[in-house]
């Protein structure tokens, strides 16, 4: 029986319906918005070497680019006489050709040039290792990306090595109190998925580099999650579990299970008649 359950993640069509359905019902972007707005101008102010006649940004895992997107208008309104080159690197081809269009749409006016990297982030290291090549970056960023990698401490190694001087590494991530952590922690050991909700900043002690944390609260309307055959309730439930179609294949008693977690604290809290997943986030900005 668990062995029919496959990964959400792998599929790339499926992911995304979850995930847009996500940032839907959920607060994640508007956070996100919330603080490249007020506070990403004071944290790319110092970036660039000094007398540079470009500022290279590298987005790790960037989707659709809609934040890419939000971030390079604030860098180039910090550094209005500077070129931004701009690479990304996703492996997910309907996402890439959704940032391109977004590319076309808002680029007008902006002085950015775009290099698309469409593989995962360990295929572009061994590329890069392979080219030996040391490309360096005045800001890279890594968001809601770290679950899928294979090796979280190596991930952010890599790509910290990669900072130009003055250069910042943002990473955004689930808080160590959001609903995911103990969800996992309960049933994860049964997901088809081995996730990584593993600590970040413990990591970036370990490496004892210097980084600015911001905690900021969200969460995540899965009430629909508890209405039978309601298909976003579907998704939503396939988003938390990383499981396609986790209602229809996963067994009784680990549906039950994931059922009454979700619904209950330290995941949730009741408010209003509505059930509201815990997804407070940490915006962690990394010194070179
Ligand atoms: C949760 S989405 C976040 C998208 C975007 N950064 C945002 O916050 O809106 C995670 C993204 O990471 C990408 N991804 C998954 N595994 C990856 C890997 N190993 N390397 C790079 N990107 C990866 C997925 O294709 C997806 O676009």
């Amino acid at each position: 029986m668990e062995s029919s359950m496959k990964s959400l993640s792998s599929d790339f069509g499926l992911y995304f319906k979850s995930f847009n359905l996500f940032i839907e019902r959920s607060t994640e972007h508007q956070c996100v918005e919330k603080f490249i707005d007020e506070n990403l101008l004071d944290v790319v102010t110092s970036i660039g070497k000094k007398g540079v006649s470009c500022l290279n940004v590298l987005g790790v895992g960037s989707g659709s680019g809609k934040v890419d997107m939000k971030i390079l208008g604030k860098i180039q309104s910090k550094h209005p006489g500077l070129p931004i080159h701009n690479e990304v690197v996703e492996p997910n081809p309907h996402q890439i050709t959704k940032y391109k269009d977004l590319v076309k749409e808002k680029t007008q006016g902006l002085n950015i040039s775009f290099t698309w990297n469409q593989m995962r982030s360990e295929e572009y290291e061994k590329q890069n290792k392979e080219r030996k090549e040391s490309r360096k970056f005045d800001f890279i960023h890594m968001i809601q990306m770290l679950y899928f990698v294979q090796s979280v401490p190596d991930t952010i190694k890599y790509f910290h090595s990669l900072l130009e001087t003055n250069g910042k590494l943002l990473i955004i991530q689930a808080a160590s109190d959001n609903g995911m952590h103990p969800l996992w922690k309960k049933v994860g050991s049964r997901f088809p998925t081995k996730s990584g909700f593993l600590g970040v900043l413990k990591v970036l002690d370990e490496m004892r580099v210097k980084y600015q944390l911001y905690e900021v609260s969200s969460d995540m309307d899965i009430t629909e999650c508890f209405i039978e055959g309601n298909d976003n309730g579907e998704r939503l439930l396939d988003f938390l579990t990383d499981v396609a179609d986790f209602r229809k294949t996963a067994p009784s008693d680990l549906k039950a299970e994931v059922l009454h977690n979700i619904r209950h604290p330290p995941c949730s809290r009741e408010e209003n008649g509505k059930i509201l997943f815990n997804n407070n986030l940490h915006f962690i900005v990394v010194d070179n």
